[in-house]
């Protein structure tokens, strides 16, 4: 009588991870949240808006102070205008962003090319609404795009190719010129472009954000989603935006309207008053992140781990090839059980899982956490 719609599907990783992290006791650098609270002035500005009585059904679209001050942000990042109006929508965070985008575009049948590692909520969204899901690896060892590899999986039944920078697990970016590349790949298509930029202010190292916001000829097919809960520190108000051209937010909204309806009203009232009040905020957080990244790895100079330091993100991808070898996911065990520390190994981001050296680890953490997990990783 039950059939599953996703019967490869379990139960995330990081659900998993974060779990035995805290049956074990151990450090959780596993999933990705801060151990710190989201500003000060944002926690006041919530309950100041509950107490105003902001507390009934939002508009369907968001609050529009928040579209607004969404759009003002946008045209001081990406030099692009955004109609508060008509292209944007505030979602209950990225992931029913990109869930209800997904739902609205893919028709049974459509291909979606999703970009190995990939985010686990891609798939699952594309399988449901019938479309096939075409994973083309990212290469070794750098983790970057295979654009000929991307051009040479276009079919006619091509829908939506996604993308994902800076990239979540492997903290890599996607450069501005390689927008264009894709841009050129899919001028001959009908095929929409899903820009996953949750980690649009934690680039690093003097590097810039490339947006498809700031690319006309990708934003003319394109749906660009963003994360309060990244930007914020504030994963657990599962708060998000899709920004997309007129007629395209048009269909997201048709599925979002049935799908959350609306986000909390008061959270949306108070990031609205935050964003005009402190724009300083989102422009702080790469200098705040990667102070933590280049602490963290300093921390771990003299361990038998190896790394790249991370371009983008929160995360930092550690190699263990030094240690014993083993597979990644054993390897996220022997670290979660040895020293009670979690990660996240790599190749659980693919649909064919590759035989990978390296697990990432969330660096949003306080100094003293990021300090006594180092120690830990030393030991091993
Ligand atoms: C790449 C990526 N996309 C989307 C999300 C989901 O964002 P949200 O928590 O706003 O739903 C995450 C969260 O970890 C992420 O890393």
């Amino acid at each position: 009588m039950l059939r599953s719609k996703l019967p490869h599907i379990g139960t995330t990783i990081f659900t998993v991870m974060s779990s035995l992290a805290r049956e074990l006791g151990a450090i959780n650098l596993a999933q990705g949240f801060p151990d710190y609270d989201p500003p000060e002035r944002l926690k006041e500005l919530v309950n100041q808006h509950v107490a105003a009585g902001h507390n009934q059904y939002a508009h369907m679209a968001g609050v529009i102070e928040l579209r607004q001050a969404i759009a003002a942000k946008l045209e001081a990042s990406y030099a692009r205008r955004v109609d508060a109006e008509n292209e944007v929508t505030i979602t209950l965070g990225a992931t029913e962003a990109i869930f209800s985008a997904i739902s609205a575009l893919v028709h049974p049948g459509d291909e979606v090319i999703l970009l190995d590692p990939s985010y686990d909520s891609y798939a699952p969204a594309v399988i449901l609404a019938g479309g096939n899901p075409i994973h083309i690896p990212m290469r070794q060892p750098d983790f970057r795009i295979d654009w000929e590899r991307v051009k040479d999986a276009v079919t006619p039944r091509l829908r939506m190719v996604m993308i994902n920078t800076p990239h979540n697990p492997t903290g890599s970016i996607i450069r501005h010129e390689e927008l264009n590349v894709l841009a050129d790949i899919l001028e001959p298509t009908n095929a929409f472009v899903l820009a996953d930029e949750v980690y649009e202010h934690m680039v690093y190292d003097g590097a810039e954000h490339a947006s498809i916001l700031a690319n006309d000829r990708l934003f003319e097919r394109g749906i660009a989603v963003f994360s309060f809960g990244k930007s914020m520190h504030a994963t657990g108000w599962r708060v998000g935006y899709a920004i997309a051209p007129p007629d395209i937010t048009r269909e997201i909204r048709r599925v979002h309207q049935f799908n959350t309806f609306s986000i909390a009203a008061p959270l949306q009232h108070a990031i609205a008053d935050f964003l005009t009040e402190t724009p300083e905020h989102n422009a702080g957080l790469h200098a705040f992140y990667q102070r933590k990244r280049d602490q963290f790895l300093a921390a771990l100079e003299g361990s038998r781990f190896t790394w790249t330091p991370s371009e983008g993100t929160y995360f930092q991808l550690l190699d263990f090839s030094q240690i014993p070898r083993v597979s990644d996911v054993e390897f996220a065990d022997r670290l979660i059980r040895d020293v009670k520390v979690a990660s996240i190994p790599v190749s659980v981001f693919y649909a064919e899982q590759p035989r990978l050296s390296v697990v990432r680890f969330c660096f949003a953490k306080n100094d003293s956490t990021l300090e006594q997990a180092a120690e830990r990783l030393r030991r091993m």
